[in-house]
């Protein structure tokens, strides 16, 4: 028989986090620190939001840019002084990835090269290239902070050269770039006339009062900006599946009508209960208390092993150890620490070339976990280095 699938899904494959998820099947006593997802459930209240919604008739399809009152709550709560118009420059989305991935389609033009930094969420390299874009990393080290600068990013700029991808906070290494360290980068847009995509979907999970601003805030970026954002990760909020983008209205309007043709809309009762739990903002200073707490758990703990180096992420629920003063091959070390302690952790390598050397811990998970699994690690690195190096 032919093979019937396209050249393009030919190239598509599972990912290093996937073969971890494998791998962690059937391991008895696990912990997995694996997972990029809040560990707490969707507050109680936004739930019973979402079940009167489906009650009160909210079961049928709803405008393809989702609802407008639900657009208007956005534009009054995220960056409401550069007040977005929800009719023409926000669209609902199926989670964020639904917002990156109708933005590339209607950016891309084959052979469009897009920057991005590393460590990088790796999905960004299939959203990008499976349009017909080629992603440009940009490498960044523990010792810069994780962070790239604009000369880093003007070294790879190209005549090909589309758009800018940041990612602030990161998943996978919670840096946060300050003002500072986008001021320079908006400069760079703005003098090469480039587009900038700034996903900010753990923006609201900083801590120790750090504040950043949105790279759409800095001097003739609102024209030049795509924000992308949603409700998984600061509301709890992963499986409904409701993100959004706000933009330039030619953009966001080319991506509301190939959602049209494509997904129609975002489920109605996700919307709704998306919509009220923006009147709940309490939930998220909780949250991020929480997080702090655990980060700060975390970190102290991996600082006492003996050969972990890492920083104190200032912001979503990772941090990125550099475990290579103990192993070699950071895919050895997880499995290894997966087969004789049960803890699942991500090789960095899945986030990129410059995440070689590093392991990401997802600290979304139990204080009782969190203790424990330290001790798992503790022990583990403490016979492992020997053997392996
Ligand atoms: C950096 C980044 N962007 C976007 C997403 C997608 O989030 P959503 O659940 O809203 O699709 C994730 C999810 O892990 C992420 O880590």
């Amino acid at each position: 028989m032919r093979n019937f699938l396209s050249d393009k899904a030919a190239w598509l494959h599972q990912g290093a986090i996937r073969a971890m998820f494998d791998k962690m099947t059937g391991v008895e006593n696990l912990i997995s620190l694996a997972v990029g997802e809040p560990d707490a459930s969707t507050h109680p209240d936004i739930v019973a939001a979402g079940c009167r919604a489906l009650k009160d008739g909210y079961t049928r399809y709803t405008p393809n840019a989702g609802y407008m009152t639900l657009r208007e709550a956005i534009s009054a709560t995220f960056l409401p002084e550069l007040a977005y118009k929800p009719d023409g420059e926000i669209i609902v989305t199926v989670g964020a990835m639904g917002a990156l991935s109708t933005l590339f389609h209607v950016l891309i033009s084959p052979g469009d090269e897009v920057i991005v930094p590393e460590p990088t969420w790796v999905n960004y390299y299939t959203l990008i290239s499976f349009p017909g874009g080629v992603p440009v990393p940009v490498r960044s080290s523990i010792d810069q902070g994780f962070k790239v600068t604009a000369q880093d990013i003007e070294a790879k700029i190209t005549a090909k050269t589309k758009a800018i991808l940041i990612n602030n906070p990161s998943n996978p290494t919670g840096a946060v770039m300050t003002d500072e360290d986008l001021k320079e980068i908006a400069q760079l847009a703005v003098d090469k006339d480039l587009l900038v995509i700034s996903d900010e979907i753990y923006g609201m999970l900083l801590f120790d009062g750090l504040q950043v601003k949105s790279l759409a805030q800095f001097p003739e970026m609102r024209e030049r900006t795509v924000v992308i954002n949603g409700f998984s990760k600061a509301f709890n909020m992963t499986g409904w599946r409701v993100g959004f983008a706000l933009g330039p209205e030619a953009i966001i309007r080319k991506m509301t009508i190939l959602q049209e043709n494509i997904i129609s809309c975002v489920p109605a009762s996700s919307q709704m209960a998306a919509q009220y739990a923006l009147s709940r903002l309490d939930t998220v200073q909780h949250t991020v208390d929480v997080y702090r707490e655990k980060r700060d758990l975390v970190y102290d703990g991996l600082a006492k092993i003996s050969g972990i180096r890492c920083i104190k992420p200032m912001g979503a629920f990772y941090i990125f150890p550099d475990i290579s003063a103990v192993a070699n091959d950071a895919t050895k070390f997880c499995y290894d620490l997966l087969a004789m302690e049960s803890v699942a952790c991500v090789p960095g390598d899945a986030f990129g070339e410059s995440g070689k050397g590093h392991i990401r811990i997802s600290y979304a998970n139990s204080v009782e976990n969190l203790k424990e699994s330290l001790a798992r690690i503790q022990h583990f690195v403490s016979h492992y280095g020997i053997e392996e190096l």
